[in-house]
This record gives structure tokens, sequence and C-alpha cells, in this order.
């Protein structure tokens, strides 16, 4: 008898090899699902396209964009969660995805939820606390039961006549609160990064010349305005992302302490979060007591390790976040004085 097998799908060379590994190793029928946290318009439609040629049963698209924005990245701006000087784009997004995915396995009758993560980072714990804390689901991961190699994995698509849509060098994942950019040559912390890696940010030589002041007006640590400009937080996001970028704000380049205890060279691009996080900071400097502004230090670096941990159920979260709220509520009003120069780039 045939499974019915949930696959978290992007189109990308690990999910595309997993549709068929799943349906002849794992004796499956696959159903794949692109969960939308603001990768881009044309990561959809290709994780779209992708799904029909690869032939599963069949493809949803889940827009979740704006209970991204509402429900994780305002969390993150109130509790200023930075990881490493990481804002923690993949992090947040894991367990909504996680959730979607468990809702449509519920609704479509699957037994398990497979998804494309190797044995190497966290997106493969995460996925999985968050999927064995909601469901009885069973879980597949394909390519790390497999062990499969990048260069195993091109092999089989090959054989298999998957079209790969390209081919990309880095390992990316990217959403409304950052691009991460890992893999080649980036690998080797002495090389500097290319700077075609970088989508999002303007190099230094291409950085306007002339400062530009933004003004960010917060409702109880949420921003709710940007330039004078009410909007939904899903577009203030996408408008301080386009802002900070284009005066090369929001790159970081870390060696990054992962969850099973290896270094890994991490670029991200995250022009948004940094003006919007940097914004909320300056605002609290303003209206929050000394002792208070220290324990939102404290509380912060706890935020952000319980997110990259994707300790979303831990109770704490919720002890954290019932706190945070709390102290948020002084947190309104204008910001006027958040100023981006060229200045702001060196690292
Ligand atoms: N290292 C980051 C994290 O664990 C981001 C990983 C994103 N993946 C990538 N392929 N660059 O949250």
């Amino acid at each position: 008898m045939t499974d019915k097998v949930l696959l978290a799908f992007s189109g990308g060379l690990d999910t595309s090899v997993c549709v068929k590994l799943l349906e002849e190793n794992y004796n499956a029928e696959v159903i794949t699902a692109c969960v939308d946290v603001g990768q881009g318009e044309e990561e959809m439609i290709k994780a779209k396209e992708s799904a029909a040629k690869i032939g599963g049963l069949k493809h949803y698209n889940i827009d979740a964009k704006e209970e991204f924005a509402n429900e994780y990245i305002a969390r993150g701006i109130k509790a200023n969660a930075e990881y490493e000087g990481y804002p923690l784009s993949t992090a947040f997004a894991r367990p909504l995805i996680a959730q979607k995915l468990v809702e449509l396995a519920e609704k479509e009758g699957a037994t398990a939820i497979a998804h494309g993560c190797t044995g190497k980072g966290n997106d493969q714990f995460r996925f999985e606390a968050i999927i064995l804390a909601m469901s009885d689901l069973d879980i597949i991961a394909p390519i790390r039961e497999m062990n499969l190699t990048r260069t195993e994995e091109k092999a089989y698509a090959e054989s298999k006549g998957i079209e790969l849509t390209y081919d990309k060098i880095y390992s990316i994942d990217e959403n409304l609160w950052g691009r991460a950019i890992e893999g080649d040559v980036l690998e080797d912390p002495a090389n500097e990064p290319p700077e075609d890696i970088y989508e999002w940010t303007a190099s230094w030589e291409d950085a306007k010349d002339e400062p530009e002041k933004v003004s960010i007006e917060f409702e109880e640590g949420v921003p709710v305005a940007i330039n004078g400009e009410m909007m939904p937080l899903l577009n203030i996001i996408e408008k301080a992302n386009e802002i900070a970028g284009a005066h090369g704000i929001g790159r970081v380049d870390i060696i990054e302490n992962r969850m099973i205890g290896i270094k890994s060279r991490e670029i991200y691009e995250t022009p948004g979060a940094k003006l919007l996080i940097g914004a909320h900071q300056a605002l609290e400097e303003l209206v929050l007591t000394n002792s208070e502004l220290r324990f939102a230090e404290h509380m912060s670096g706890l935020y952000a390790e319980l997110v990259y941990r994707a300790l979303w159920q831990e109770p704490l979260r919720d002890d954290l976040d019932q706190a945070i709220d709390n102290m948020q509520e002084r947190v309104s009003g204008p910001l006027k004085t958040k100023k981006l120069t060229k200045e702001t780039l060196k690292v």
C-alpha cells in the first residue's frame, strides 16, 4: 500500500530529488507544498512549475506572508532578536512553514511530512521539532537518511529526467526578513565574498552618496508607518529593505555556531531588519528605564537563542513574550532621527 506524503517543496535540487526518492524508495504518493514567506513571486512560480513537471499528486502554494510579518517578525522586532548579528530570518520562518505543513497534511490525510534537509544544518531540527510537537505525523528526510551528496543528487536527478531550472552555486534561503547565502567559495572564511552574491544591498561603491533620513512610527513596539505613510507591517518591511539596501546596510558576514556544534560561514543580507530593529532600539532607549533596558538586553539574547534552536513551543518563549509585550506598551511614537549613511556600512 502506498502512503500519502506531504513534501515541503521549493523546486531546488534537494526537494526535486525528494519527489522521486519518495515515490521510488519510500513507496509514497507525493503531495508538494511551498509556503510563501516572502521568498519572491518568481520563486513561488518556479516551485509550482517544477512541481507540475516532476509530477507529484498535486501541489499547493500557500500564502503566509502577512502571518509571517505579524506573528513572527513583529516578535523579532519587539525582542530585538538577533543571533550572532543575524536577525533570524530563516529561523523565524520555519515554525510557521512547519505549522502550515501540518495543517495541510492533516487535511489531505497524509501520514508523513517529508523535507529535503541534509544532516548538517539547523532546519532539520526546526521542522521536526514543530511537526513532532504539533502532530502524530511521521517525518521522512530522504536526503539525510540516504546520506546523499550534492553530486549524487545531481546524478540521480539526471537519471530520472528531472529538469533542474537552474544550477545554483550557493545554497540560498530567502524570505521577507532576509537572504542567507552559504556554500562553495564562501565556506573558506579567508575568501572575500564575491560581489555577485548580493541582491538586496548595494556595495560601498554603489551605495547612495547622500545620507537619507527615515522616519518610522511605532505602536507598542511594532512599526506602523514609514516616512509618514501608514501601512501593514509586511509593506513596511519591504520598504525598509529597499531604503536601507540602497545605502548598503544589512550585510552580515559571520562564522555561525550551528545547533549541531559546527562552525559555518554564512552571509546575510538583511537591510530592513537592521533598520527596523535599530530604530526600535533607539526608541526603547528613550522610553524604557535603565533597569528595563538591562533586562530587555538580557531577554533579547535568550529570545534569539530560543528562536534559533526552534524552541518555539518552549514555555519560556511565552513567558518572554508576555514580559516583552508588557514593556512594549510604552514603546510607541514617531522616530525621525534614523539617518542612513555609508558610514554605517563599516564592518
Ligand atoms: N544559518 C541560518 C540558520 O540556520 C540560515 C540557513 C539558511 N540556509 C541557507 N541555505 N543559506 O538559521
